[in-house]
């Protein structure tokens, strides 16, 4: 049986990674960090099959004794301070948890078991604002899209940090071999995902706004808005705070986090050791998601539940991701089973009905 150690796995991808690994018949270490309230909800179904133990990737001593303790074959790094806008507010925390934690596990794994293979989650975030650009095939226009060869002008602490831990990776597999690859993941989501990045946010919202309408919104004389606010009659008896959106011009490449976590194990079976940029190769502003969100959900124009908060828009923004997966699709024959509308649909179902299950 393989032992798998999974740093991060109280988040989204751990969930789907973990659950992977398990039915792979991996035997599945994961790393939980302390926290005063319990932190392994999403783990709830998958508790009874995996080991939990304590560590912080910011902890030397708690990653090379995790190491230690457990002799894993597979070390999958997911641990990071994952908000972009958050990295803005706070970069040194940002930077200890997804720069050093990285080098902390790599060094540990080079004095404690070298032979030990090993995945970091880098992001297309590193691309920043950078994109490669082709003609059309009809000469009319350009493609532009992301990949392997694609320079990274970084944009913000987050993106600096991950870049730092990317090229830190390389380093520890050039100089002293080990089996350490990266994969340069496009967003993606689920309904796992953390509930302040933006598609989970829209479709929470939605969900909730769903439950509150049926209760308060369907009186013959109908709701009425105002710029905050959704009212149940003109006098407001209750009231639906509207969803604050920042920046909705940004593309996406948005992908489902399941198949992403099948692109970590894939990686980690090639016989080589390699980077991998993962993607769906197709981009989608945040409008597009609310408009497919929106409609299937059954409510009409989207601009009308939504006000724009200038608090929520970035100091650096990286407008256009649409990531070439072309390398992984041949080398790891990977190729995504979910598509953005199956994705969308799925989100906005499973907030309505959780929404109308929690009340
Ligand atoms: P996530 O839901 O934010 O999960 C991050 C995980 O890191 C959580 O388990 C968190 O623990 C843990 N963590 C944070 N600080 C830690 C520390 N000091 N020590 C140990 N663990 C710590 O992120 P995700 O969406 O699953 O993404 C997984 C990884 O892929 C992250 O590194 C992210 O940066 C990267 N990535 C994500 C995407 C995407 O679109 N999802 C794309 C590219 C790359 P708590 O639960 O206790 O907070
Ligand atoms: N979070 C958030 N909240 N984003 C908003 C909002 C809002 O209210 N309104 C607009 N946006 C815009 C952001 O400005 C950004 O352009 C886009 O929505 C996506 O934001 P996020 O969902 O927060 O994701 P991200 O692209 O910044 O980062 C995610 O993907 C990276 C991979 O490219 C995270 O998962 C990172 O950890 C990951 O590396």
């Amino acid at each position: 049986m393989k032992k798998a150690i999974v740093f991060g796995v109280t988040g989204q991808d751990g969930f789907y990674l973990s659950k992977l690994l398990m039915e792979k018949g991996y035997e599945v270490v994961g790393v939980v960090r302390r926290s005063s309230v319990d932190n392994t909800t999403r783990l709830k179904t998958l508790l009874y099959g995996m080991s939990i133990t304590e560590g912080d990737v910011t902890d030397p001593h708690s990653v090379q004794g995790v190491i230690s303790k457990y002799q894993p074959d597979e070390v999958y790094n997911l641990a990071a301070q994952s908000h972009v806008a958050t990295s803005f507010k706070q970069p040194s925390l940002t930077w200890n948890v997804t720069a050093g934690g990285c080098l902390n596990i790599l060094e540990s794994i080079r004095f404690v078991k070298p032979d030990t293979k090993f995945y970091q989650a880098s992001s297309s975030e590193m691309f920043g604002s950078s994109f490669t650009q082709d003609l059309t095939p009809d000469k009319r226009g350009f493609v532009k899209y992301q990949n392997e060869r694609t320079p990274m002008t970084p944009q913000s602490p987050y993106a600096v940090a991950k870049l730092a831990a990317h090229h830190m990776v390389r380093l520890y597999r050039d100089s002293y071999k080990l089996f350490a690859c990266s994969g340069i993941l496009m967003n993606h989501e689920s309904p796992m995902r953390g509930e302040n990045f933006v598609t989970r946010k829209i479709t929470k919202w939605i969900g909730a706004y769903k439950a509150w309408s049926n209760q308060w919104g369907d009186t013959w004389w109908g709701i009425f808005h105002d710029d905050e606010f959704i009212n149940s009659n003109q006098f407001g008896s209750s009231r639906f705070p509207k969803l604050r959106l920042g920046n909705l011009e940004a593309y996406r490449d948005w992908g489902h986090a399941e198949d992403y976590c099948r692109a970590m194990y894939l990686m980690m079976q090639h016989p080589d050791p390699d980077d991998y940029v993962i993607s769906t190769m197709e981009t989608h502003n945040i409008k597009e998601f609310l408009e497919l969100a929106f409609a299937h959900a059954g409510l009409d124009d989207y601009r009308r539940y939504i006000t724009i908060d200038p608090e929520l828009f970035r100091p650096c923004e990286v407008d256009y991701l649409n990531g070439d997966s072309t390398k992984a699709r041949k080398t790891l024959n990977w190729a995504p089973k979910h598509n953005f509308e199956s994705l969308v649909k799925e989100m906005v179902d499973f907030d309505t009905q959780e929404a109308k299950r929690t009340g």
